[in-house]
C-alpha cells in the first residue's frame, strides 16, 4: 500500500448463495452468484476512481463489500492503513462516519416521511456529532449543495430529481467524511441535470478534499470527473488506468466496446457505432478462460482456456493494466485497434462544459424554489 492510498482492496470476492432447486439439491450441487471475483485496486487520497461496467458486472456489490455493508466472501480492505476485516463494532461505526454513500435513486434513498432538514441531520444524530449546532449545519450544507436553506422543512417529494440528489449529497457530507462512494449518482437524472450534479461533486471534492469512488455504467459520465478508471466485467477488473489514458489508448476489447457504444449525437456517425453484442453471461456459471470470450471480437481458441491476469501494458503509461492475452498484439497493430479519437465529443456529457462555463443550474439549484424537472 502506498502512503498515498486511502483504500487498498485486495482479492475482494463476494459470492451470493443461490436458492437451489430440488434437482440441484438431490444432485448435491450448490450454486452461487459470483458477483465479485478477486478484485484488487487502490484509491489514492483525494482522487476520484471511476468504476464502470454494464449492468450486473458487480459494481454495487464491490462497493458494498468495500464498505462492509455486505460481508465479503474473501479478500481484504485496508482503510487508511488498517485492515477493516479486524474492526470491532465501534471501529466499524467510526469508519462509517468517514465513508459515506450517495445512491442512484434519490427518490427511494430518502425517507419520504422526513423533511430534508431531518434527513440531513440524521447522520449527525447517529454519530453524536455537532450537538447544539445541527440546525445551523443543515442550513450550511443545503447552501453548499445549492439548495435554498429555507426549504429545510419541506419533504423530498416537493423537490425535483436533481434537487433530491443534492439532498443525498448534503446528507453524505453531514458528518464530514473523507471518502464517498457515489453509486450511479446521476443515472436516474436527465442529461442536463446530470451535468449539474457532476459539477457539484467535482467542486465538493476539491472543497472538502474528498476521496471518491464513482460508479457508472456509462464511460461518458466517468470522463470528466475521474482521475483513474477501473473497468469491470463479470465481477472482475479487466482494465485500470489513468482516465485520460483509458480514453486515448484503451487496451482491453471490452473497454473499446464500451467506448464505441457511447451514444452518438451526430446522426451520420451513429451508423458507424458498434454495439456490444449479447448479454453479460450469468455470474452463476461464468464462461471458461477469459470470461469476455463469448462476446469478444478478437477472441481466439486460446481465450476459451486461458484466464488472463490483470497485467501492466507494455509501452503504456505506468499503472495502466489490462487482462487480455492478446493485448501486446493490439499494441503492435496486429489485432483490433481502438480506432477512437480522444477528442471525440461523444465522451462528454452533453452540457457538462457549458454548465461549468455559464454556472447554469437547470435543476433548480440555488433557485428560489423547488425545480420542475419531470422526474419529480
Ligand atoms: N443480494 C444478492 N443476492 C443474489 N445475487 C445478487 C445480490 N446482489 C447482487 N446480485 C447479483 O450479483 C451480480 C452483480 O450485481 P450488482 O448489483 O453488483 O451489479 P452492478 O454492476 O451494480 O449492476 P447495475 O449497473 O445494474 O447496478 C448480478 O448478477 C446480481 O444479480
Ligand atoms: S483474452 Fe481473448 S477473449 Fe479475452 S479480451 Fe483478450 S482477445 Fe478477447
Ligand atoms: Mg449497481
Amino acid at each position: 500500500m502506498s502512503d498515498d492510498s486511502l483504500v487498498e482492496v485486495r482479492g475482494l470476492t463476494k459470492h451470493f448463495s443461490q436458492n437451489d432447486g430440488l434437482v440441484d439439491r438431490l444432485l448435491g450441487e450448490r450454486k452461487s452468484v459470483k458477483a465479485v471475483q478477486g478484485v484488487s485496486f487502490d484509491i489514492e487520497r483525494g482522487e476520484t476512481l471511476g468504476l464502470v461496467g454494464e449492468s450486473g458486472s458487480g459494481k454495487s456489490t464491490a462497493a458494498r463489500a468495500i464498505l462492509r455493508l455486505d460481508e465479503p466472501t474473501a479478500g481484504t480492505v485496508r482503510y487508511d492503513g488498517e485492515d477493516m476485516t479486524d474492526f470491532s463494532k465501534s471501529e466499524m461505526k467510526a469508519m462509517r462516519r468517514r465513508a459515506q454513500m450517495v445512491f442512484q435513486d434519490p427518490a427511494s434513498s430518502l425517507n419520504r416521511r422526513k423533511t430534508v432538514g431531518q434527513i440531513i441531520k440524521q447522520p449527525m444524530e447517529i454519530h453524536g456529532l455537532y450537538e447544539g449546532e445541527r440546525d445551523e449545519r443543515v442550513n450550511e450544507l443545503m447552501d453548499t449543495v445549492g439548495l435554498p436553506p429555507q426549504y429545510s422543512n419541506r419533504y423530498p417529494h416537493e423537490f425535483s430529481g436533481g434537487q433530491r440528489q443534492r439532498v443525498g449529497i448534503a446528507r453524505a457530507l453531514a458528518v464530514n467524511p473523507d471518502f464517498i462512494v457515489a453509486d450511479e449518482p446521476v443515472s436516474a437524472l436527465d442529461v442536463s441535470i446530470q451535468a449539474q450534479i457532476l459539477n457539484l461533486l467535482d467542486d465538493l471534492q476539491d472543497e472538502f478534499d474528498l476521496t471518491l469512488l464513482f460508479i457508472a455504467h456509462d464511460l461518458s459520465v466517468i470522463r470528466h470527473i475521474c482521475d483513474r478508471v477501473a473497468v469491470m466485467y463479470l465481477g472482475e477488473i479487466v482494465e485500470i488506468s489513468d482516465a485520460d489514458q483509458l480514453f486515448a489508448n484503451p487496451q482491453h476489447p471490452y473497454t473499446k466496446s464500451l467506448l464505441r457504444a457511447i451514444p452518438e449525437p451526430v446522426p451520420e456517425l451513429a451508423r458507424q457505432r458498434t454495439v456490444l453484442e449479447g448479454e453479460v453471461p450469468s455470474p452463476i456459471d461464468p464462461p471458461s478462460g477469459c470470461s469476455f470470450h463469448p462476446r469478444c471480437p478478437a477472441a481466439t481458441e486460446e481465450c476459451e482456456r486461458i484466464d488472463p491476469d490483470l497485467e501492466s501494458v507494455e509501452g503504456a503509461t505506468a499503472g495502466h493494466r489490462a487482462s487480455c492475452i492478446h493485448v501486446e498484439e493490439f499494441v503492435a497493430g496486429e489485432g483490433i485497434q481502438a480506432d477512437l479519437d480522444p477528442a471525440d465529443e461523444r465522451f462528454s456529457v452533453e452540457g457538462f462544459d457549458a454548465a461549468r462555463t455559464t454556472g447554469a443550474a437547470t435543476d433548480g439549484g440555488k433557485s428560489d424554489g423547488p425545480g420542475d424537472d419531470e422526474r419529480r
